[in-house]
């Protein structure tokens, strides 16, 4: 089925479920356990994801599986709180349609939002780290298959994956709270399990400082479709082997608990600086 045809299917059923046409500027993607800042937008209202024709289901733990509109900073937005993953065992292509259709809505930029694991030695647990450049590591693209032309461009320049001037701009009132914004590279694994050790001292030598299991195929879609890009990691722990201990989910979501505050008031930013 074509994508335009698509993109219509899923647009009626939320129409319906609205009340009216949703014209949000701004789309946001809530990585894990960062979904909660979605609750705060104001006339929120929230449509789960198994009723909206071609979205997938969220099987993620801290995904919650909802697409919410609302207003928030006084910008109509829409978000996704939680995403679909290729290890979830869903073609790459198909979890990166919420990214065409936001864009079928009218966003200009997308907000990208995920938990990584810090490989880089300077950053730490807790950090919030604006995505400036990415590696392939899960070699899956989203973009293999026929080309529909009138959505972008066969072979989509890869040349900057962050808004330069948005970066700056939200650069600059971080300073203004005296604030430095760390950039960095994520590396996309395709999970699920932890990276090992040697793939993390292997990801170090490639010039990787974070990594992580999503957002890579989001972002090649949100570049093929033209939109302005976003991405934040939080480091929610030491990539594997950088600390003598395990890896675990309860850790991942107990530091993007923690750093709720930070991670709200920079989102917060990013969507007013748009
Ligand atoms: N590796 C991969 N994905 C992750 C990590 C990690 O260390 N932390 C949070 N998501």
């Amino acid at each position: 089925m074509p994508l335009s045809v698509k993109l219509k299917e899923s647009l009626k059923v939320i129409e319906d479920k609205l009340g009216y046409v949703p014209k949000p500027k701004a789309g946001l993607i809530l990585g894990s356990g960062l979904g909660y800042l979605a609750d705060y937008f104001e006339d929120r209202v929230a449509i789960s994801y198994d009723d909206i024709p071609h979205f997938l289901s969220s099987t993620a733990i801290g995904h919650a599986g909802h697409l919410v509109f609302g207003k928030f900073q006084g910008v109509d937005v829409v978000a996704m709180q939680g995403r679909f993953h290729a290890y979830e065992g869903y073609d790459v292509s198909d979890t990166v349609y919420p990214v065409y259709f936001m864009k079928s809505l009218g966003i200009e930029g997308l907000v990208l939002t995920n938990a990584a694991g810090g490989i880089n030695l300077e950053v730490e647990p807790g950090d919030l780290i604006v995505i400036d450049d990415m590696i392939n590591m899960a070699f899956r693209n989203p973009l293999i298959g026929p080309n529909d032309d009138t959505v972008g461009p066969r072979f989509p320049d890869m040349s900057s994956v962050l808004d330069k001037k948005w970066f700056k701009r939200v650069e600059a009132r971080e300073k203004d709270k005296g604030r430095t914004l760390k950039t960095g590279v994520y590396v996309y694994c395709l999970g699920p399990n932890y990276e090992t050790p040697a793939e993390i001292r292997a990801f170090r030598t490639l010039g990787g400082d974070l990594v992580g299991m999503s957002t890579v195929p989001e972002i090649i879609a949100a570049r093929h479709c033209s939109l302005k890009i976003f991405g934040v990691s939080c480091v929610t722990n030491m990539a594997a082997g950088v600390l003598d201990r395990k890896l675990t989910h309860q850790e991942v979501m107990d530091t993007a608990n923690r750093v709720k505050q930070k991670f709200e008031s920079l989102v917060r930013i990013i969507v007013e600086e748009l």
